[in-house]
């Protein structure tokens, strides 16, 4: 193996990373006061914790507009590529993803900006290719959302790579992309090229990933289903003569007991659930995307107020132990995780949670230390 790996390369079972760290609320729809602010001295502080505790990777997400409602939660958001390269200076170990939206970023820009932040962190730099769901973002930049966008991820990937890998500058001509004398230097540190994810749950977002992506990421609202998800991604993949891992996506409440846990779970995203936003978002999100199966709208309303319709992880330590062995039973070699307070309760989750899984066998403890 590679003497230092990227760091969703290392040999844990179970990757582990903070998702949406950049975005006011996180992944909530809340009006809880201590709700994420997302201010910059809060994200450096958890991006430090995360980083020291060992865990693998920081996951930010693209977002343009926020989602009405009381709160407008994700108005306020990072963006992304500038986010890693400040995280790539003041982390020394985990990986720092940057999110793209394709239709959003010119490819030639992007290469460049990626390479950038992967030599910043000396490698560790990651791209979770996305192609946008939300019209209302398309239209903030004077663009239609087209239906065929994962043609234009292809073709948008195919630039991105020839950038990296070609010793002479090329013409391209596609459907969405005409370029004369393309080139770029210099190649990020990884080779061929950082590593890339893209979310999906459709088919077309999984032929996607088949192609241009080492791994899915992907939701689920049992984890028992989510082994047909992976059985079926890794037949894809194999049709492409490639790999790709596949993650799922969590929120978090670790609490010392159920009830606590399960209090606080109800108070921040049922009682105080920003309701007109969770109309907009579950609507929108129904309409423009498939990034869940169908019922979870009708079944499981709160879990978008909670966590964007992640998979829910409320409990006590053992609880989320327990939960997280039989999601890497299922076969997901990692998770994001996000809280309603990254920075208030990220430190118990690390403390408590942590050693069972290493004791479980998921983690082998904080290589960092090594
Ligand atoms: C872990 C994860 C991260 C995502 N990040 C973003 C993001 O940052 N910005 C965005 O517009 N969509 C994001 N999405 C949505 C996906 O890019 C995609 O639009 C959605 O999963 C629907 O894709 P599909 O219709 O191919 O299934 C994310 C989804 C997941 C599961």
């Amino acid at each position: 193996m590679d003497a230092n790996p990227h760091p969703m390369r290392r040999p844990h079972r179970l990757k582990l990373g903070l998702f949406s760290m950049n975005a006011d609320g996180g992944l909530t729809l809340t009006r809880v006061p201590e709700r994420w602010a997302a201010t910059w001295d809060d994200i450096a502080a958890v991006a430090r914790m995360a980083d020291e505790a060992g865990l693998d990777f920081l996951l930010p997400i693209a977002r343009w507009k926020g989602f009405g409602g009381e709160m407008n939660s994700r108005e306020w958001s990072f963006e992304t590529l500038t986010f890693a390269a400040a995280l790539a200076g003041i982390t020394r170990r985990i990986a720092v993803f940057s999110t793209v939206h394709v239709p959003m970023l010119h490819p030639v820009f992007a290469a460049k900006a990626l390479a950038t932040v992967d030599h910043a962190s000396h490698g560790r730099a990651g791209l979770n290719i996305v192609c946008g769901w939300n019209p209302e973002e398309f239209e903030l930049f004077g663009l239609e959302m087209i239906k065929d966008r994962y043609a234009q991820g292809l073709e948008w990937f195919e630039i991105m790579s020839r950038i990296y890998t070609e010793d002479a500058p090329f013409d391209y001509e596609g459907r969405f992309y005409s370029l004369k004398n393309v080139s770029g230097k210099p190649r990020p540190v990884q080779q061929p090229r950082p590593v890339t994810l893209n979310a999906a749950f459709s088919p077309e977002g999984r032929d996607f990933a088949a192609k241009a992506a080492d791994y899915l990421f992907t939701t689920f609202t049992e984890v028992e289903k989510g082994r047909e998800t992976i059985a079926d991604m890794r037949a894809r993949a194999a049709g492409e003569g490639r790999e790709v891992g596949v993650y799922t996506t969590c929120h978090v409440v670790c609490r010392p007991t159920r009830a606590e846990a399960e209090d606080y779970y109800d108070h921040y995203s049922r009682a105080m659930a920003d309701e007109a936003s969770l109309d907009i978002y579950t609507a929108g999100k129904q309409k423009h995307s498939g990034s869940h199966e169908a019922d979870a709208y009708r079944l499981y309303r709160q879990r978008f107020a909670a966590g964007g319709g992640t998979y829910p992880l409320v409990g006590t330590p053992e609880d989320i132990a327990a939960e997280l062995e039989r999601i890497a039973a299922a076969g997901f070699e990692g998770t994001t995780l996000s809280f309603v307070n990254f920075r208030d309760e990220l430190p118990f989750f690390l403390e408590r949670v942590m050693p069972l899984l290493t004791d479980a066998g998921l983690r082998q403890g904080n290589l960092s230390d090594a």
